[in-house]
């Protein structure tokens, strides 16, 4: 029998997470995030499940290339733009749109030949700090772009980087920044990711731009996924290949710190940071053994976890071990664990098998 971990990739769960952001934003395009192999959840895969999307963001040619070399037609867009000169002739080839935020990409541009000039999305840099020109430099950039033989349009875009927390002042001073900057231009502006489209209705504009949510984990702060009405499309699930009687004090694992506080039942379940489960998750992260609550004990192993069998009666080998997605909140484990749902996903390995179902 193969290992038992899996990543069961529910699309139709997807596809109604997706249906909330055209409900939250009935006026925008919706650029789908899908950079990073759609979060862990697999690019093409996640993409053919996407057919409302009207474009997808990636964050490097890679990406871009295996979509179209999948098939899709639909404007892609390289969310940080040319890497280097000789990008230009990929991007230009596979009709890519390219966000701008540097001086640098500006003279890659004007150095490239191309058949069809470009689409280029502005990176306006509102307060985030990271990508992008200052507010103040987005006329002479733009006339800068217009002039430029490569390129065919500028659409304008900023990111936010605490529109999670809606009583952070920054993303109010954000939006007008922006309004402000772009007062003086005429193109489409793109403002939203999905904490910015759930909680900040004046940041929808013309295209939003959803990652996180399209996946099932919670964008906001202080609200669990379930109340936004947001399903997990990632089910991360092994078995159990021991089951052992321990008895009170027994110290479980490696560094043999958490020590059975009675005699009790402990599970082994084969998974491990190996396959991308958090090293750092402490005793107490919630997971699910043959649909009963149940929690981690002990250190995680590289390959195997130990699991606190008290409140699972008959648990036998062979049962199935949720370790986050369907009854275990995939925020509750990034928040045991320290970490962020972006992160777990991203982790998943490659020994992980991935099951798709319609
Ligand atoms: C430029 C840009 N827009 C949108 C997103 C999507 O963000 P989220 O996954 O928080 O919705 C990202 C992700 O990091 C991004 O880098």
């Amino acid at each position: 029998m193969s290992r038992p971990a899996r990543a069961r990739i529910n699309l139709q769960a997807l596809q109604h997470n997706f249906s909330l952001v055209q409900q939250a934003a009935p006026d925008s395009h919706i650029m789908a995030i899908i950079k990073a192999n759609a979060y862990g959840h697999g690019l093409v895969r996640i993409a053919q499940a996407l057919p409302a999307a009207t474009a997808f963001g990636v964050s490097c040619l890679d990406e871009a290339i295996a979509l179209r070399e999948a098939g899709f037609d639909r404007r892609i867009v390289l969310l940080e733009g040319l890497f280097g000169p000789d990008d230009i002739g990929l991007i230009g080839g596979y009709r890519l749109d390219v966000v701008v935020h540097h001086d640098s990409q500006l003279q890659w541009l004007t150095q490239g030949q191309l058949l069809r000039p470009l689409d280029v999305w502005l990176k306006i840099d509102t307060g985030m700090h990271r990508l992008g020109f200052t507010p103040q430099r987005v006329n002479e950039i733009s006339t800068r772009l217009q002039q430029i033989p490569q390129v065919a349009s500028v659409r304008y875009m900023t990111h936010f980087p605490c529109a999670d927390d809606l009583a952070n002042p920054v993303t109010r001073e954000q939006i007008n920044a922006f309004n402000l900057a772009t007062a003086a231009v005429t193109g489409e502006h793109s403002l939203a990711n999905s904490a910015g489209l759930l909680g900040w209705p004046d940041a929808r504009a013309d295209w939003v731009r959803p990652g996180i949510m399209l996946y099932g984990s919670s964008p906001l702060g202080g609200r669990t996924a379930a109340s936004l009405g947001l399903q997990p499309v990632m089910t991360l699930s092994t078995r159990l290949i021991a089951v052992n009687t321990r008895k009170q004090g027994d110290a479980i694992g490696y560094g043999g710190d958490w020590r059975c506080p009675s005699d009790m039942s402990v599970g082994v379940a084969a998974i491990g940071y190996g396959d991308g489960y958090p090293r750092h998750a402490p005793s107490g992260t919630p997971l699910r053994v043959n649909g009963h609550a149940a929690s981690l004990v002990g250190r995680v192993s590289m390959d195997m976890i130990t699991v606190d069998l008290g409140d699972v009666p008959d648990a036998q080998v062979g049962d199935e071990v949720i370790l986050w997605g369907e009854g275990v909140p995939v925020d509750e484990v990034a928040a045991s664990a320290t970490t962020i749902s972006y992160e777990l996903f991203c982790g998943v390995g490659s020994r992980v098998r991935f099951d798709y179902s319609a």
